[in-house]
């Protein structure tokens, strides 16, 4: 097997990551998200008091609103929240409306609260870069928002335990990305629907109303099913879902070593068909193609394929200004994406086909989620040229922070506690690697 080179790429940004903000001049206050996270604050009962102290807006600075309790921020030094998860606080009220303010919010967990009411019909727009939804056990009611179907990157959706009627909406038949839906213990009614461009692990046990194929009942005949065959459908349902999901977990260590799972899985580059043109309107990350080719939406699943105009755009034509570091690997290069972000985008030097190594490399940094890894999130693949994409990390290179650290005075700056500092993080994601880390991952080599 040859060297991991794109995962211990990743574990070198990582340490980028480590250092606190000098004089970084792109962060600015992001008041919408401030107001998002206050706007929550106001809205929910909060009885136990999680978030009473926790959630203190009195003296805020850039980034502080990234320590809250449940909160993620995209950079630690930026007040633009990625990720909330309040799961289990006891939390009681309608869906706090003021989220529509976390623009750039990924995913939401409010599972496990007494949360009730509706769930608002114009979710879908308001969340428009949700990956995961978790809104399980509460007490929501009313319709499945319809607009949710409209949500591109919207890969888990788990709203079982609540008290939701009405059917669920058929264009959730037409979600590329979605990956695990369940509505289990609901009032829901009518057809499931028939998902045509990826297959979703179900979960729809305990839904008399549902119709589809067995175990549920033939969607004309929709009579009322009494309690034996409720029970029967919810075990049979739970059966499906633990049976894909082990098949799953076995099929995610096959790519850890490489097995031949993975070959069924990648599309050579050759295979590839022509890309659609890209509509400019669309706003980035918005705008992407789906290959329909399956095996590409399967890669897909883990990670999105960006088209090439938007890199090329972002990076004002991979100009020379933007490079930001040049490896062994590839050059990297700094962009700027139309609604503000920055990313750090890798072209990679003689990159061969999409192969089977590169491809599970690939998929396996799509799936490396921890704040000690720089996480990639996405890749391109243009003409004899991959791209790579990932977050940006705003400190420089570690190598300038462990070699060019002398003051005008002449004395080595925190050379010691940086070096430590560096040490017990780089020593955290490699544990993390190798313990929790849910698939295995083999390092052959270590350069730090
Ligand atoms: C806010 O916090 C900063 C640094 O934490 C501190 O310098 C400043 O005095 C604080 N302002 C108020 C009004 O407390
Ligand atoms: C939401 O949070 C709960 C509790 O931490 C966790 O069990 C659940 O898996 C989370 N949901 C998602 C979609 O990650
Ligand atoms: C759930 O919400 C409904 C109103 O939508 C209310 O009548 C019911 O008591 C709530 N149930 C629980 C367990 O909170
Ligand atoms: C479900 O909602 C109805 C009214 O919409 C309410 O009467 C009922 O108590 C709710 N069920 C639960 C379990 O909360
Ligand atoms: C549905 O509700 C039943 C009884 O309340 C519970 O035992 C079961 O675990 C629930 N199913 C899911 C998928 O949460």
């Amino acid at each position: 097997m040859t060297l991991n080179k794109v995962v211990i790429v990743a574990i070198i940004a990582t340490f980028l990551i480590l250092f606190p903000p000098e004089s970084f001049p792109f962060t600015s206050a992001v008041a919408n998200d401030i107001q998002c996270l206050q706007s929550m604050k106001e809205s929910l009962q909060d009885p136990f008091g999680y978030l009473t102290s926790a959630w203190n807006f009195d003296n805020i600075t850039e980034g502080s609103i990234c320590d809250f309790v449940g909160v993620d921020c995209w950079h630690d030094n930026e007040n633009k929240v990625l990720n909330i998860k309040l799961s289990n606080m006891g939390l009681k009220g309608l869906f706090p409306l003021g989220l529509e303010m976390c623009t750039s919010l990924t995913g939401l967990n409010l599972s496990s609260n007494y949360f009730s009411g509706p769930i608002p019909l114009d979710i879908g727009q308001n969340l428009r870069f949700i990956t995961s939804l978790d809104l399980s056990n509460n007490n929501f009611s009313g319709l499945i928002p319809p607009s949710l179907a409209t949500c591109n990157y919207l890969g888990s959706l788990k709203l079982d335990n609540n008290n939701l009627s009405g059917s669920i909406p058929s264009d959730f038949g037409l979600m590329s990305l979605i990956h695990y839906f369940s509505v289990s213990n609901n009032s829901l009614t009518g057809p499931v629907p028939n998902f045509i461009k990826a297959s979703p692990i179900l979960f729809y046990a305990n839904n008399p109303g549902l119709c589809g194929q067995y175990p549920l009942k033939k969607c004309k005949d929709i009579g009322s099913v009494s309690g034996n065959s409720n029970r029967a459908l919810f075990f049979s349902g739970f059966l499906t879902g633990w049976a894909v999901t082990a098949s799953l977990v076995i099929f995610i260590c096959l790519f850890g070593k490489r097995g031949i799972a993975l070959e069924k899985l990648i599309t050579k580059k050759k295979n590839m068909k022509k890309k659609p043109k890209v509509d400019e309107k669309n706003l980035w990350p918005k705008a992407r193609e789906i290959d329909n080719t399956h095996k590409m939406a399967k890669l897909e699943r883990y990670i999105t394929r960006i088209p090439f105009a938007e890199l090329t755009k972002a990076t004002a034509n991979f100009s020379q200004d933007n490079v930001i570091g040049i490896g062994k690997m590839g050059t990297m290069y700094k962009a700027r994406i139309p609604n503000g972000w920055f990313l750090a985008i890798k072209k990679l030097f003689n990159s061969e086909q999409l192969d089977r190594q590169l491809a599970s490399e690939i998929i396996t940094l799509g799936r490396l989620k921890h704040c000690r890894l720089v996480h990639l999130i996405g890749f391109r693949l243009e003409k004899q040229d991959i791209f790579l994409v990932y977050k940006y990390m705003s400190n420089g290179n570690l190598y300038n922070w462990l070699h060019n650290r002398i003051s005008s005075e002449g004395d080595i700056i925190g050379y010691w506690p940086l070096r430590v500092k560096v040490a017990v993080a780089v020593a955290e994601g490699l544990a993390w690697l190798h313990h929790k880390c849910s698939f295995m991952v083999v390092l052959e080599k270590y350069l730090a």
